[in-house]
């Protein structure tokens, strides 16, 4: 009997651990698990191809030489190389996006759910930053020019600002093969159905007329 408890105890302690206390990309039990995207089954990631089924290309991609397009309100463009682009990154925990900056283009206020991100400026300066949980909120900030590398905490809410009249180009390299990206201000002010007003105006404390304004912008 006392064994028993004591199994039990050990199989929830390590269930609890694998699924609360630790959230990241799951340690591969194999060499590659590559994602089969045809598959029905549903797991946390990707169910693996048969491994006599993988090829090469499973483990590649081409294109990141080329520029996003950066013609849009923020100024910005991200081309993401994860688990969708590249099937053998699934279970592997890491992926790769490369950023480009028209001059005085804005990477917005966002956050990665599941990753850790490095940055590095191949071309240009960027001011960069992050801040901190509640309640401290504390703003870390940067200036950085070409080569220089930048470390945005799991989670934490960053951003990247290229203040010149030039334009810039960053590789960054995230630790999950699906990081998710939460922009702020789109999930705030363009979630649809929207936030009531009620909700958005107590939070920010300002004025319905301020949330409609910022509304329409989405
Ligand atoms: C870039 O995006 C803008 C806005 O969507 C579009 O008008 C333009 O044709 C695009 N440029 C290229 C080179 O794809
Ligand atoms: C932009 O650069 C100017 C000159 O270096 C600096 O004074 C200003 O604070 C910068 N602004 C931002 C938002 O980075």
């Amino acid at each position: 009997m006392a064994i028993r408890v004591l199994l039990l105890a050990g199989a929830l302690l390590a269930f609890a651990c694998s699924h609360g206390a630790t959230a990241s990309d799951p340690s591969h039990l194999q060499d590659f698990c590559v994602a089969d995207k045809t598959s029905p089954v549903r797991v946390n990631g990707l169910a693996c191809k048969a491994a006599k089924e993988v090829v090469v290309e499973d483990f590649y991609f081409s294109g990141l030489h080329v520029a996003g397009n950066t013609t849009n309100k923020q100024g910005s463009a991200v081309t993401a190389v994860n688990v969708a682009q590249i099937g053998g990154l699934n279970t592997m925990g890491v992926s790769l996006v490369r950023i480009d900056y028209a001059p005085f283009g804005l990477n917005p206020p966002h956050t990665h759910p599941r990753s850790t991100e490095i940055l590095t400026v191949l071309e240009g300066c960027l001011h960069v930053g992050f801040v901190t949980s509640n309640p401290e909120n504390k703003h870390f900030e940067k200036v950085l020019n070409k080569g220089d590398v930048f470390v945005f905490p799991k989670g934490l809410v960053h951003y990247q600002y290229n203040n010149r009249t030039t334009g810039a180009v960053a590789i960054a390299a995230l630790s999950s093969q699906n990081p998710g990206v939460i922009t702020i201000a789109n999930a705030v002010f363009g979630a649809e159905p929207s936030i009531p007003a009620g909700i958005t105006t107590k939070a920010f404390q300002v004025e319905k007329s301020t949330v409609d304004w910022i509304q329409a912008q989405f």
